[in-house]
């Protein structure tokens, strides 16, 4: 593993800016959703200073690097991906001087810090959207957004057939100054949330700024939100059909991952070498196949990207090996490092979406650390987390549940705030109650009641993640050797390494022990020939 320098040591990790050995090759990054993480002081919500109070937690769970979704100043429309001021903190979360003293910990502790940049779309309380609204028809800052008029005799129609991604158009009419019915502005997303205009030069000599002003402060990267999204088709062509969210991921659209957008990472990429090299962008981008993600990662592009293709495979052998196969061939002409990830804020908990309990998510999380590259854990699947189904839907926040007719609220059960301790009126997480209701029967899952607990699933991310570290053949690498195995399971070789996971429900008897035995996911279990059904088992065979 590379030895950690974060970045307010100036000196590079060693090699040439964006050379093999680049820390973010092999890290294992760990994504703290701030309001739910610790609330430090006691409102219920989450924030920076109870992030700061924890971090000992994460260097201790084994993690390199942190990254941090939003805090900064927002309306909270959509918890925070809605931004009305790039370089403040939200009150809610603190102040800067909170961010300041956190980047100085991680680093201290040896733990990188990833932030999130939201530059896909702005809130609609940020003072150039207040200011071009104000302004009326014809204002320049208009031009930092997508205004257009209506079609119809009397403008009354959207200006295109896009949908927003929440459900319902991408376009929602402002009133004119004078108060009669005026333009209409583009959101893929929430109508709080107007997209940006790339074509302007405004718009990327700002976020130029707010790169270095952020990369000024110490961070380490940046995850880069909607980053297939900043680039519009030109004249904003229909697109012809309805049902246009369903080929979200699967195919080219007139607003997501359009050539264009490249160019603006490569200016990125630039900024990020003058600060020495070991400054990553980390891509969030829905492609339609591992190829076109790779286009994101070229030399003088981006470092990472989400690999949304794993995370939407099924429990499945042939599935995951196709997956593999593919996210490894992808990157490889690029020579980016492969991710891989499980959980994030915006999908049903993978201890819930695989369907199989514990015992499948702990099967799924050490084959997923067990290949080549770098690999993201969402807080709270250290703990076993399931998916909250049963929020009461007076208390759920997100916005695609309530702007899509029908539609259900998807992520606020993944978004319920940490169980720490087994006792107290938010196990822990802070004084009283918390944002979310945390179930009844989160003692159980909580920090406390796991730590030392060898059974428990806290212990088991602690152990894999201390063997990934210590162990020469796991972490970094493009390539894994497949290896025979019966229907159903997966085993592959890495040097010395031997990883075989048993999809099926059913226990397999392997043809012989491929070597001795490192760690099981099922923790109680010597492992000998005999792979219990949805378990993983790591070997050596040095
Ligand atoms: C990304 C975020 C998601 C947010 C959306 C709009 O997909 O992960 O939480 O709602 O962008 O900013």
């Amino acid at each position: 593993m590379t030895q950690l320098s974060p970045a307010t040591t100036t000196t590079p990790t060693g090699g040439a800016p964006g050379a093999e050995t680049g820390w973010w090759r092999d890290a294992v990054i760990y994504q703290v959703y701030p309001r739910s993480f610790a609330d430090g002081n006691g409102d219920g919500m989450g924030d920076l200073a109870g992030i700061r109070q924890r971090l000992p937690y994460l260097a201790e769970l084994g993690v390199d690097a942190v990254w941090l979704s939003p805090f900064y100043a927002s309306p909270q429309a959509d918890a925070g991906y809605d931004v009305s001021d790039y370089r403040v903190i939200d009150p809610m979360f603190g102040e800067l001087a909170d961010a300041e003293a956190l980047i100085r910990d991680a680093h201290g502790l040896g733990l990188r810090v990833i932030v999130d940049l939201v530059p896909n779309h702005s809130s609609d309380q940020h003072a150039w959207f207040r200011r071009a609204l104000c302004e009326g028809p014809g204002s320049p800052l208009r031009d930092r957004y997508h205004f257009r008029p209506g079609k119809g005799a009397h403008g009354e129609e959207p200006p295109n057939d896009w949908e927003s991604v929440f459900g319902g158009p991408a376009w929602t009419r402002t009133s004119n100054p004078d108060g009669t019915p005026g333009e209409w502005y583009l959101h893929l997303f929430a109508p709080e949330q107007p997209d940006f205009n790339w074509e302007c030069p405004a718009v990327r000599d700002e976020f130029r700024t707010v790169l270095r002003f952020w990369l000024d402060m110490g961070v380490d990267g940046f995850r880069i939100d909607v980053a297939h999204g900043m680039v519009k088709a030109e004249g904003l062509p229909d697109m012809g059909r309805g049902g246009q969210l369903e080929l979200l991921g699967s195919q080219v659209l007139p607003f997501f991952d359009q050539d264009g957008v490249h160019e603006i990472y490569r200016d990125w990429r630039a900024i990020l070498e003058e600060y020495g090299g070991d400054r990553i962008g980390v891509a969030e981008a829905w492609t339609p196949s591992a190829d076109r993600t790779a286009l994101y990662l070229r030399p003088d592009e981006l470092h990472q990207a989400f690999n949304f293709h794993y995370l939407g495979a099924d429990w499945d052998a042939g599935q995951l090996r196709r997956v593999i196969d593919e996210s490894l061939d992808a990157m490889r002409p690029v020579g980016a490092a492969t991710t891989w990830v499980l959980s994030n804020h915006d999908v049903v908990r993978h201890r819930t979406r695989l369907g199989g309990g514990l015992d499948r998510a702990h099967a799924a999380t050490l084959l997923m650390l067990a290949l080549p590259g770098s690999a993201y854990v969402y807080q709270g699947e250290e703990l076993g987390l399931p998916e909250v189904e049963d929020l009461p839907d007076e208390v759920r926040q997100d916005p695609s549940f309530f702007k899509a007719d029908g539609q259900k609220g998807l992520r606020d059960g993944c978004r319920v705030p940490l169980p720490w301790t087994a006792g107290g009126a938010s196990y822990g997480f802070g004084g009283g109650g918390a944002w979310l209701p945390q179930p009844r029967g989160w003692a159980d899952l909580s920090v406390e009641a796991q730590t030392g607990d060898p059974e428990s699933t806290l212990e088991l991310y602690r152990r894999a993640l201390r063997v990934r570290h210590d162990h020469p053949d796991l972490g970094a690498g493009d390539a894994v050797q497949w290896l025979p195995a019966p229907e159903g399971v997966l085993a592959f070789r890495r040097g010395s390494f031997v990883c075989t996971a048993n999809t099926t429900e059913d226990a397999v008897d392997l043809p012989a022990a491929p070597g001795r035995a490192l760690l099981s996911s099922r923790t109680t279990e010597s492992a000998g020939t005999l792979l219990p059904g949805d378990t993983t088992v790591w070997w050596t065979t040095s």
